[in-house]
């Protein structure tokens, strides 16, 4: 199975969020040999919108087999007196999924290992499966999780992907498990799209730019 993973960060109105999935869904329909790969087992798109539009999208996903929908993150925290924060807690039945240590969670926000911990037990807690972000073997704690996405700083929102070959080769380098999921994320298009998900060394792409536009994440979809 190979996965396609939107992220589409912190982008998008409610109006916005209808039109998009509106429009993605759209094309599937439209196209019997996607449907027949969703209903096989054969792909999976993990939809990642800000968490407060993650019950419209849900809805409307709902009758699609491995359409699903993930988070961009959990609160540290369990439930309780916490003004503001959205604990993995109220995510279930809403999300399936949850990135976990993104890149920009680890820069902006000062994110460090110990948080990135307590995060995936929470995930794991309420039935959330965490997918873990790396830049390189130093964020490893990859025995933590059953999915792991490689997504190299420089490559991240700079239309500079690093190329599958590449990809693969620090792959042998990281210390993941036997059966783990390794996905590849930075600066993916559906024009580069098809070079990893041929690879059999790479289970499926985490997208975000081009993910903002359903066409674009459709054609991405073609490819796997
Ligand atoms: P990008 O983002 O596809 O825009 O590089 C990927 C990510 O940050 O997950």
């Amino acid at each position: 199975m190979k996965y396609i993973v939107a992220n589409w960060k912190a982008h998008k109105t409610i109006s916005e969020c209808h039109a998009w999935i509106d429009s993605f869904l759209h094309h599937v329909l439209q196209d019997k040999d996607t449907v027949k790969k969703l209903e096989n087992d054969e792909v999976k798109v993990v939809i990642c919108p800000p968490a407060q539009f993650l019950v419209p999208i849900q809805e409307k996903c709902k009758s699609y087999r491995n359409i699903d929908t993930g988070v961009q993150d959990v609160s540290l925290y369990d439930e309780g007196k916490f003004t503001g924060e959205i604990p993995a807690k109220t995510f279930i039945d809403l999300a399936k999924y949850a990135i976990i240590g993104h890149s920009e969670r680890r820069s902006i926000f000062i994110e460090e290992e110990e948080e990135i911990e307590t995060k995936i037990a929470q995930c794991k807690t309420y039935g959330l499966e965490p997918i873990l972000c790396v830049r390189g073997e130093d964020d490893a704690i990859f025995d933590l999780v059953d999915i792991v996405a490689y997504e190299p700083i420089e490559a991240i929102g700079t239309g500079k992907n690093m190329p599958a070959e590449e990809v693969v080769e620090v792959k042998e380098t990281l210390s993941l498990m036997p059966g783990q999921i390794f996905l590849y994320g930075g600066s993916v298009t559906k024009d580069s799209a098809g070079s990893y998900l041929a690879s059999p060394e790479i289970d499926g792409l985490l997208v975000g730019s081009a993910a903002l536009d359903p066409d674009h994440l459709f054609q991405i979809l073609k490819h796997a």
